[in-house]
């Protein structure tokens, strides 16, 4: 038997994992980074085949990742964990650096970055795990620590897409029968108050999408 709660009980950060060069960079949010070995120090970033960065990676060779302080902004997750860069252009307007290989690094909301190359790529299905040897890593803030995906969830009421490795098709709260007035995205976790919003979610049309991930009104249960 397998009970995903068990998953639910695992640990993992949130990052930033860009890629590119200064004409042309993306990125997008990630809780599937980890370091596989310290001689030579290599870390393993798993990355959606659909995700656009992924092509990306595959053609520069390179990434950056970028750890996220515990209090970074729901703004900047937002607009990198459920949008693609295939339809904007993420990194403008935002605080970027770039490493030895000309990758972007992202600063916003991060404490520390690391810059690899790409010294192999494991095909796992759904997602391509790119193994990256250290090249560069930077200290930027002393004074915070790393975001969990435990905080993430809690204090951003969010939840990772289905892109992501830990994806759960299931409702991060519980379903409720009563009208609460409270709407709750099955794809992202965005909650829909009816006390904070103009028009009752009862009243929005048919055609109406979440603010954050673009899912449709029909992806929305009440909690
Ligand atoms: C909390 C969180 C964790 C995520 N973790 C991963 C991950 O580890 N791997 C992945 O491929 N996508 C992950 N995603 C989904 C991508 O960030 C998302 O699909 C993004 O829109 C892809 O952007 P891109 O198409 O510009 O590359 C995660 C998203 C969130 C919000």
């Amino acid at each position: 038997m397998i009970d995903v709660e068990a998953f639910k009980r695992m640990s993992y950060g949130l990052y930033v994992v860009c890629s590119g060069n200064q004409e042309h960079g993306n990125g997008y949010i990630s809780n599937s980074v980890f370091q596989v070995t310290a001689k030579p120090a290599q870390i393993a970033a798993c990355c959606h085949k659909d995700n656009y960065t992924s092509q990306i990676i595959e053609k520069t060779g390179s990434y950056s990742i970028s750890i996220l302080h515990n209090e970074a902004e729901t703004s900047v997750i937002d607009k990198f964990g459920y949008s693609s860069g295939a339809d904007t252009d993420k990194l403008k307007g935002m605080n970027v650096e770039y490493g030895g290989t000309g990758v972007p690094v992202l600063l916003n909301e991060a404490i520390a970055w690391i810059e690899c190359k790409v010294v192999k790529t494991i095909d796992v299905g759904t997602h391509l795990m790119f193994i990256g040897e250290v090249l560069q890593t930077e200290v930027i803030d002393e004074s915070k620590s790393a975001m969990t995906y435990k905080e993430f969830k809690e204090k951003k009421q969010r939840m990772a897409p289905e892109n992501a490795p830990t994806y759960i098709e299931d409702s991060p709260s519980e379903e409720s029968n009563g009208s609460s007035g409270r709407y709750q995205c099955q794809q992202c976790g965005f909650i829909y108050d009816n006390e904070k919003e103009d028009t009752p979610f009862e009243e929005l049309p048919d055609d109406w999408q979440c603010p954050v991930c673009g899912a449709p009104k029909s992806k929305f249960t009440s909690i």
